[in-house]
């Protein structure tokens, strides 16, 4: 796993976008894995303002979501599906119709992930897959026990990461559980680029990459990864050969 530190969330997330971008220039019908939450925020940004000035289009690309809560309905203002659409899908000229989250109020969420898992193989897989990472390691919401080759599931979130989210939801209560895309299929994406930013993310950060690839860190997987890149902002890598993961 290829590590770049960046001086901050601006150079990092500007090489984010560029490295999505350039994918989108060679192959313009490329299949993505996206993220939520406050780290991606800046590529989508940066990715938006590209596709304005008229240097990046989406219309023939694929999108899939790495997850859902369980239970939130699409239109729910702190499901993911409302965050893409305010800060991504409804900012470029993606096609409706090649844009997909799991559905988290999907009456038989088992057979959501079934369906949900084909379609990624439908499409041919994915080429490039944007991560974040929890402060507990997780990806997606894979935490921290999660099988290496499990596949899109319906899972219960730890304390500490409702904890994080809480401020999302009504008196402070996340879901209990959610839909996520599995390790085995994070991991059979091509292309994986995992973007951590900020000293809280900074010893799940030196535990992933200097650690020992353990079940118990999610992230550590990626060091297995033929094609993985890390990219930090400074304080992100502010633990990196401290120590902190022995
Ligand atoms: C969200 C997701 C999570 C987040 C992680 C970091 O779709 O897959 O794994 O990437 O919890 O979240 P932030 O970026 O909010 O620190």
């Amino acid at each position: 796993m290829r590590a770049r530190v960046f001086p901050g969330y601006e150079a990092m997330s500007a090489a984010a976008a560029g490295v999505i971008a350039r994918r989108l220039g060679e192959d313009p019908s490329a299949v993505l894995m996206l993220p939520t939450g406050t780290t991606p925020l800046g590529m989508y940004r940066h990715l938006s303002t590209m596709h304005r000035a008229g240097e990046v289009s989406f219309e023939r690309a694929t999108f899939f979501n790495l997850d859902e809560y369980l239970g939130l309905r699409p239109d729910h203002r702190a499901s993911y599906h409302v965050y893409m659409k305010e800060h991504f899908y409804g900012l470029i000229d993606a096609d409706p119709a090649r844009i997909f989250v799991p559905d988290g109020a999907a009456p038989d969420p088992e057979a959501e992930c079934e369906r949900y898992e084909a379609a990624i193989r439908e499409a041919g897989g994915i080429d490039v897959c944007v991560l974040g990472i929890g402060r507990n390691g997780h990806i997606g919401f894979n935490e921290p026990g999660a099988p290496f080759d499990s596949r899109t599931r319906v899972v219960t979130l730890s304390e500490s990461t409702r904890l994080v989210n809480a401020g999302d939801f009504e008196a402070n209560r996340a879901p209990q559980r959610a839909l996520t895309v599995g390790m085995a299929t994070i991991f059979e994406s091509k292309e994986v680029l995992l973007l951590a930013s900020g000293t809280n993310k900074a010893r799940a950060v030196a535990v992933a990459v200097e650690g020992d690839v353990s079940e118990s860190v999610p992230a550590s997987m990626l060091k297995r990864h033929p094609n993985a890149g890390l990219f930090l902002d400074e304080d992100a890598a502010s633990d990196l050969g401290s120590g902190v993961a022995g």
